[in-house]
């Protein structure tokens, strides 16, 4: 795997240390997110670490069109983009007629909509070269259904799907797709979210992992073609029985690990 790797949600979490482990394995990097100050200090470190090039592009993904506007930037500024790392995205807690509809077209918007359009813009352009690699971040949310979580958990079903899909028609031009699907992780997530005192963010039930061990593992993933991957034997533990449990027994263990505690 060689080239410039474009990694959205780049400032934090998980999209930090996947830029940093890009880096590490000498790739040229593209970071977007909307926190300039934090893009700017990571492209800082990550050049004087690396050696490599880093471009910041500042950008509000979860606007309709944003994904036309950073395809625009990247062609502005002559790049090309090897490896596209679809990772912002994030999650809202509670009941769905409960929240404000903007805030659930709004997690759409960015975890799902903003992911498919740029897969196609970059995708395309990939296929014209015969060689690219696409990373989309997934969850291992994406495997079942979530209440009190409802928009998150399916928007994370798609984006698993989807992936799978175009990983098959994409495989014979010479592009590969993968799905990442952390658990738990250590990031700003949980606390975005408004559930840091959930149960799953307290890592009670199923270990909480470090954004970089996840992004070592989804690096490695990628460099081996692995369609889906999971990072962590009780994630991938729970993917599994998730198949084989029954669903109505699935729900009420996800209401009860995504309830705030009164
Ligand atoms: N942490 C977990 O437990 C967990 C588990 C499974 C999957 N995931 C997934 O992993 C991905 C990364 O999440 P994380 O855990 O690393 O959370 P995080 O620390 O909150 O990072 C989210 C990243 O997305 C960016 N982002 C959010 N809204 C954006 C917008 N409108 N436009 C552009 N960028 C935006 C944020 O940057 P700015 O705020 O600067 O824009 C930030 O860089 C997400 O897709 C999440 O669903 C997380």
């Amino acid at each position: 795997m060689k080239g410039t790797a474009l990694v959205t949600g780049a400032s934090s979490g998980i999209g930090r240390e996947l830029a940093r482990e890009f880096a590490r394995h000498g790739h040229d990097l593209v970071l977007v997110a909307r926190s300039k100050q934090r893009l700017e200090a990571l492209a800082g470190e990550i050049r004087d670490a690396h050696g490599v090039q880093v471009h910041v592009i500042v950008l509000d993904l979860g606007k309709v069109g944003a994904a036309k506007t950073l395809h625009g930037r990247v062609r502005q500024k002559r790049l090309t983009v090897d490896i596209l790392v679809n990772n912002a995205g994030f999650g809202l807690n509670g009941a769905f007629v409960e929240n404000t509809f903007k805030d659930e077209a709004g997690l759409l918007q960015l975890n799902i909509n903003a992911l498919v359009e740029l897969c196609h813009f970059f995708g395309r352009e990939m296929v014209e070269r015969r060689n690219g690699y696409i990373m989309n971040v997934a969850s291992s949310a994406g495997f079942q259904p979530g209440p009190l979580m409802s928009s998150y958990y399916a928007s994370k079903a798609f984006v698993l799907h989807f992936s799978e899909g175009i990983a098959e028609e994409l495989r014979s031009a010479g592009v590969f797709v993968s799905a990442l699907c952390p658990g738990a992780t250590h990031s700003d997530f949980f606390e975005r979210a408004g559930m840091q005192d959930v149960p799953l963010a307290s890592g009670g039930l199923i270990p909480v992992m470090e954004a970089r061990d996840v992004a070592r593992i989804a690096y490695r993933g990628l460099e081996r073609r692995r369609v889906i991957v999971i990072p962590g034997f009780m994630n991938k533990l729970l993917a599994f029985s998730n198949r084989l449990g029954p669903r109505a027994l699935t729900r009420k263990i996800a209401m009860r690990i995504n309830r705030k505690p009164n």
